[in-house]
């Protein structure tokens, strides 16, 4: 070693100095109008607003959405997505499509308080039937082509009531262009479809389903819901719902599936969230809560990967936690 090294012409370290040059060069933005806000809403005033795996989140009634919709909309979210907790369940899940049950109800408070806030409604029955699955049972089985007719009912319950758009989360074949069709027969045809197109069979919806009760009672979703190892399929799924007429396409869950997203993002124009599930944020809150984890920081990280991944938005139950960080910024 007689020959000292050459000094670096080029350093990447001149660029990370400072906060405001990290700034200048950062390729990924992480604000309010990229987050989705899920919530629950609750019909049965008398059931319990938390949650015990989901710190923070709470179930609401319809007239606190009403109140709490300007603070949403102040804080500039992309968007709320409403998930129907009603009173009883029943064996074909009529609940999900009833005009004056939770989720229409739920949307017209939302108005009400907020006429600019967009609001979404998932559209799926395992909320509304006793069995938990995502569509009607017929001899032990979930029958596809029987569930379309309620699903398509159900979007157009929720169009009539105010909803911007619409989003089929129970990955029936088929389920995109039956509500397409039903919402222009009712002279819906500016609701918007937002399909969650590539949904996995995952683990990380169990908080949601402690949330909603919609645990199946048999069986469990992977008879209709995507098998994980699989990602070809994925691009199938988002390019079948695309065919039908889907506005907007969505992956979910969103940090286990980060090579679906920049797949799904390569191969299609279409508009791109990604759906950062329950367990996901579970995950993050139960570690922080240990102080094993700096929450702000792992929270702005794990949204930034999903960010950098290619979705255009995220559903997150963090959105209005990030915004709040972020007005406290400026
Ligand atoms: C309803 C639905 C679920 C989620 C979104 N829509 C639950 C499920 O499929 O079991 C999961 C959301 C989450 O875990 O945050 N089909
Ligand atoms: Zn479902």
């Amino acid at each position: 070693m007689d020959k000292p090294l050459p000094t670096p012409r080029v350093r990447l370290r001149r660029l990370r100095r400072s906060a405001a040059m990290r700034s200048l060069v950062r390729e990924t933005d992480l604000s309010a109008d990229r987050l989705v806000l899920p919530i629950f809403v609750r019909e049965d005033e008398t059931i319990s607003p938390g949650i015990a795996s989901m710190p923070d989140v709470r179930r609401y009634t319809v007239d606190e959405l009403r109140s709490r919709a300007p603070d949403w909309a102040r804080l500039g979210l992309a968007a709320v997505i409403l998930f129907g907790i009603p009173r009883k369940k029943g064996e074909d899940g009529r609940g999900a499509w009833d005009r004056s049950g939770v989720v229409p109800r739920a949307l017209e408070a939302l108005k009400d308080g907020a006429p600019n806030l967009l609001a979404l409604a998932d559209v799926c029955l395992c909320e509304y039937t006793t069995h938990g699955h995502c569509g009607v049972v017929r001899d032990g089985t979930v029958d596809n082509d029987a569930t379309l007719d309620s699903l398509a009912r159900a979007a157009v319950a929720y169009a009539e009531a105010g909803a911007d758009a619409v989003a089929p989360s129970a990955m029936m074949d088929g389920q995109v262009a039956a509500l397409r069709a039903a919402l222009d027969d009712a002279r819906h045809e500016d609701v918007a479809i937002l399909a969650y197109a590539a949904k996995y069979a995952s683990a990380f919806y169990g908080p949601f389903r402690e949330a909603a009760g919609s645990t199946p009672r048999f069986g469990d979703r992977r008879g209709y819901q995507m098998d994980p190892p699989n990602v070809r399929e994925a691009l199938r799924e988002i390019a079948l719902d695309l065919e039908e007429g889907a506005d907007i396409v969505m992956v979910k869950p969103a940090l286990p599936y980060l090579d679906v997203i920049r797949a799904a993002r390569e191969r299609f124009d279409a508009p791109l969230g990604a759906f950062s599930v329950s367990g996901e944020f579970a995950m993050v809150k139960a570690a922080a809560a240990k102080g094993w984890l700096d929450e702000r920081l792992a929270v702005n990280e794990v949204l930034t990967s999903i960010r950098r991944a290619g979705a255009d938005f995220i559903v997150t139950y963090f959105a209005e936690e990030v915004a709040r960080w972020s007005q406290h910024e400026r």
